[in-house]
């Protein structure tokens, strides 16, 4: 199926406990995710990252964030990020959609 952005924010909320997008989002446990698909792993400011993810020189796209959100410990062994993943391949299209409604944010 198409990339659904509605559905991808029903699977952001196993995120939100975490992180926050949108025009007000903020640092929290884990980094604002707006414009993740311009930037590489650990440049948000003021976040502090672990150094795993900070040192890990991933360029955020659509194929390397796919991977990531499988198995974070795999693609950023030594993240702090402590999730499991997204397994399901339709929701990790779905997410992506929702993501980037957030890249100019
Ligand atoms: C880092 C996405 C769930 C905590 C990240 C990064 C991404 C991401 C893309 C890397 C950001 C960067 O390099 O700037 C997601 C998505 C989630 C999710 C899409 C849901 C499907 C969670 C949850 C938690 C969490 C539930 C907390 C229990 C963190 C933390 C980091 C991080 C602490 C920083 C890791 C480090 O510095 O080692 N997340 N995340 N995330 N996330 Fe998540």
């Amino acid at each position: 199926a198409a990339q659904d952005a509605a559905a991808g924010e029903r699977v952001f909320a196993q995120c939100k406990a975490c992180h926050q997008v949108g025009p007000n989002a903020r640092n929290a446990v884990g980094p604002v995710l707006n414009g993740l698909f311009r930037r590489k792993t650990g440049m948000v400011e003021g976040f502090q990252y672990s150094a795993a993810n900070k040192g890990a020189d991933i360029t955020w796209t659509e194929e390397t964030f796919t991977e990531y959100i499988r198995n974070p410990r795999e693609k950023i062994p030594g993240t702090k990020m402590v999730f499991a993943g997204v397994k399901d391949e339709q929701k990790i299209k779905d997410l992506i959609a929702y993501l980037h409604s957030f890249d100019e944010a």
